[in-house]
């Protein structure tokens, strides 16, 4: 009997495993589907409307055929932005011809100083790949909302320009039909922004 018995009980013990092997795997499967299907339930991005440099009106359709590298902040920043969109204009020229496929655009959260020639005039000193978009503080709060943007106003004084503004730093890079493909970490050198563009862009 005893001879039979170990063997199944062998058996059990490992059916069991490789159950519980495949309930992990399972579980792990649909841990990976949820997330890619929670990156689409976030909708990161979608339509709007806003005002380019030259005060012209401008929508998100005007970039499609393109892939989007879309970055939240303003020309009054002390140094996050500049930082960001000089390394942005650097991985620029690093991408080389992939270049032309991509357009860097520069949305204002302030609105009420960030007039279109300010912008204008803001992204043109990193070079000429960037183009800066404001609007009204409805336009930018919309578009801030569909890219779960925060951004508030930090009061530094008691005039009405002393403030500076909080906001998320982040680079996000959207698909030539307006669709979210990955967020690109804005602390990076324009080398490394370059590298990860490229194995975004295929
Ligand atoms: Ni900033």
């Amino acid at each position: 009997m005893n001879t039979t018995t170990k063997p199944n009980r062998l058996l059990l013990a490992l059916m069991g495993l490789l159950l519980a092997i495949l309930l992990i795997g399972a579980g792990g499967f649909m841990w990976l589907n949820n997330n890619g299907d929670g990156n689409a339930a976030l909708g990161i991005g979608g339509p709007f409307a806003l005002e380019n440099g030259d005060g012209k009106p401008v929508t998100d359709k005007d970039f499609r055929g393109k892939y989007m590298l879309v970055y939240f902040g303003y020309t009054f920043c002390p140094d996050v932005c500049p930082t960001t969109l000089n390394a942005v204009a650097d991985a620029m020229d690093k991408l080389g011809p992939s270049a032309s496929r991509l357009q860097p655009l520069f949305i204002t959260v302030d609105p009420k100083r960030d007039t279109p020639a300010l912008v204008k005039q803001y992204v043109a000193a990193f070079g000429p790949s960037i183009e800066g978009l404001t609007g009204t503080p409805e336009q930018i709060a919309q578009v801030a909302k569909e890219y779960r943007v925060y951004y508030a106003e930090h009061r530094t004084g008691t005039g009405p320009n002393d403030y500076s503004m909080d906001h998320s730093s982040v680079l996000y890079l959207m698909s030539p039909i307006g669709a979210f493909i990955a967020p690109v970490r804005a602390d990076q050198s324009g080398d490394e922004i370059a590298a990860n563009l490229k194995k975004l862009m295929g």
